[in-house]
């Protein structure tokens, strides 16, 4: 505790120890209550609550000023520490046994009346992050930043201790390709010339291996414009990491360990090794490749099956590239015609453009629309491929491959969620490993990076690379998932200039376009280069995660809202005409108005 002339303890650490002692407490009116001439305050600080008491038979000046306290004055007082009586004892506070008739008192602040009630919840989130200082007084708010400290602060003991280096990587820079739309800032001296804010430290952690620091972290600001969900903001904060002459394995175990120390920050113990688990078997069997294993309800292939029956639509889905996967509803047999139109319609919401259905029922028969293409026989063989009982309902939808397991993942999902399959209670960590380098991009017409174009794709596919057979080459990239969620993602880096270039030329970059854009870093490969690999944690999920709330808005002091907009500050806000000039920008907004 620092001691101050305004204080000389903290609220919420007083208790029976401290009785007789003087002690001198500055923080919030929480609340006034006027019991019939006694008053009696709670005084909150950062640690706590503590009572005081106003009597007008022990001092009436004290008490004068206490008849003008109201909620959320900032107060000093000075007294002894005494004991409550004990029918009066207040259980729910550690406080609960103490208080104070105070021998001095001060108002240090006033306040106007609160736009809401502190403890309310069910105050907009609007208004909450309109008045974010305010919102930060709710204990809710407090703890979970008072927990993203404890993580960040466990995350950097464990990285300290591991021998790495924490460097701090530029803000103002060029561009870092992860995927996302880059924010950026006009240079006023290079007129026409703009930075961009980084995505991730990416680059600039790999050229600090190329200089030999070896071992790096940072708890690193990152920044991408893209549409915004419950679990992404447009600037947000990585835990991220890169290591020299590691393979895989090696970061994957120092990965883990961090795991469990920042888990254990949040109280809550995991034990590694945590599975390790294929991409393609994730997508197989639970539609994702961030797959929420706290459930079962896994998908089955009936394609071999359809090939043998006469389901025409079907089979040319098959024989176009197309596959078929199928979830298994126990008890869905019960369900009405709405129930299932209802459950279509969701499918279609998700991109399907059919979904079939067979019932089970209890007497041993099938029923579908669909067994006017498939035998008996095939409708049993696929009873039994799903392991149905009678009772049962199997879904099943056919289409191009990224599509069904996008569809069929998130009806598990929904299925695992409106059944109450999802035991809350569980703490599921898996690596997600054996990625596809590259990912078809219907929008771009062409082959996108899946994770980013630094990562090292597998040795035994760069044939494939050469050979343009893009879809089939893997990269050593692995996923860290966490009950459905990914948390981080990282990989194995290209550390020969020739296999970036190749990479480079296989996302469709001319020489050129890669020189200008990247040259700096094929260059820096070219100057001795460690074998180097590493990972990046999303700091606010992490902690949202363990805080148990849905959206990392709650863990993060001074957020965006869904529009990308601080409602306290009101940015974005405009640049006046001036400020355009020295930018050498237009904008057409202005014409506009
Ligand atoms: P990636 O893009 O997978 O990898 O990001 C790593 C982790 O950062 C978190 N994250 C986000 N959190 C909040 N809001 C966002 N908009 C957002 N975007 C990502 C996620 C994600 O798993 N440079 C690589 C890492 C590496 O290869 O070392 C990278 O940034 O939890
Ligand atoms: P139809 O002949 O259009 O009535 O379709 C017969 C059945 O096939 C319906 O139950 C559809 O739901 C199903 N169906 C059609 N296309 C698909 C598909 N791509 N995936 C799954 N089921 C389909």
């Amino acid at each position: 505790m620092i001691k101050t002339r305004l204080k000389s303890e903290n609220c919420g650490e007083l208790n029976l120890s401290n009785i007789n002692q003087e002690v001198n407490l500055s923080g919030w009116v929480s609340t006034v209550r006027d019991l019939g001439g006694i008053i009696f305050v709670e005084l909150r600080d950062r640690s706590g609550f503590f009572q005081l008491v106003a009597d007008p038979q022990v001092n009436k000046n004290i008490h004068d000023v206490f008849s003008k306290l109201k909620n959320e004055y900032v107060i000093n007082v000075k007294g002894k520490v005494t004991r409550r009586p004990e029918e009066t004892y207040n259980e729910k506070y550690p406080t609960g046994q103490v208080e104070m008739y105070p021998e001095f008192v001060e108002i240090l602040s006033e306040a106007k009346t609160l736009p809401f009630v502190l403890d309310d919840e069910n105050v907009s989130e609007d208004v909450r992050l309109k008045y974010r200082y305010l919102d930060i007084r709710r204990e809710k708010m407090l703890s979970n930043l008072v927990l993203r400290h404890k993580i960040v602060t466990a995350a950097r003991n464990y990285m300290n201790n591991l021998d790495f280096l924490e460097v701090e990587t530029p803000i103002l820079i060029k561009t870092t390709p992860e995927g996302a739309r880059d924010y950026l800032v006009p240079s006023r001296v290079q007129e026409g010339k703009f930075y961009a804010l980084p995505q991730s430290p990416q680059i600039f952690k790999q050229l600090l291996m190329v200089g030999g620091i070896e071992r790096y972290y940072q708890i690193a600001k990152c920044f991408r414009d893209e549409d915004l969900r419950a679990d992404r903001q447009p600037e947000f904060t990585q835990i991220d990491i890169e290591m020299s002459f590691v393979e895989q394995q090696d970061v994957i175990k120092v990965v883990e360990g961090l795991i469990v120390d920042t888990f254990k920050a949040a109280g809550v113990e995991v034990k590694p090794p945590f599975i390790q688990m294929p991409w393609q078997e994730a997508m197989d069997r639970y539609g994702s490749d961030k797959p929420d294993t706290r459930f079962g309800l896994e998908l089955f292939d009936i394609g071999d099956i359809i090939m043998q029956s006469e389901f025409q639509i079907v089979k040319n889905t098959l024989e176009n590239g197309g596959i078929v996967r199928g979830i298994r509803i126990p008890g869905g047999a019960q369900y009405s015609r709405k129930d299932i139109d209802d459950i279509t319609k969701l499918a279609v919401s998700f991109g399907a453009k059919a979904l079939a259905n067979i019932i089970y029922n209890e007497d041993g028969t099938a029923k579908s629309p669909v067994l006017k293409f498939v035998t008996e026989e095939q409708a049993k063989q696929i009873q039994e491929r799903a392991g149905a009982q009678a009772g049962d309902i199997i879904f099943f939808v056919a289409d191009k491959p990224k599509l069904v397991y996008d569809i069929m993942g998130r009806l598990r999902l929904h299925f695992g969620k409106t059944l109450n399959l999802i035991d809350e209670s569980k703490h599921n960590l898996l690596w997600v490993v054996d990625f596809p380098m590259f990912e078809w991009s219907e929008e771009e017409g062409r082959f996108m990076a899946m994770h980013h174009p630094f990562t090292s794709p597998c040795l035994e596919d760069l044939d494939k690379l050469d050979s343009g057979d893009l879809g089939n080459v893997k990269s050593i990239a692995y996923d860290i998932v966490y009950n459905g969620t990914e948390l981080g993602g990282g990989s194995v880096r290209i550390h020969s200039s020739e296999v970036q270039k190749k990479i480079f030329k296989a996302l469709g970059l001319t020489e050129e376009e890669a020189v200008e854009k990247f040259g700096f870093m094929v260059n820096a490969l070219q100057y001795g280069t460690p074998p180097h690999a590493g990972l990046a944690i999303g700091l606010d999920r992490l902690v949202a995660l363990l805080a148990r709330t849905d959206s990392i808005r709650d863990v993060i002091a001074f957020p965006k809202n869904s529009g990308a907009k601080d409602l306290m500050s009101d940015a974005p806000g405009e640049a006046s005409l001036q400020q355009l000039r020295e930018l050498h920008l237009k904008s057409t907004a202005h014409q506009h108005k």
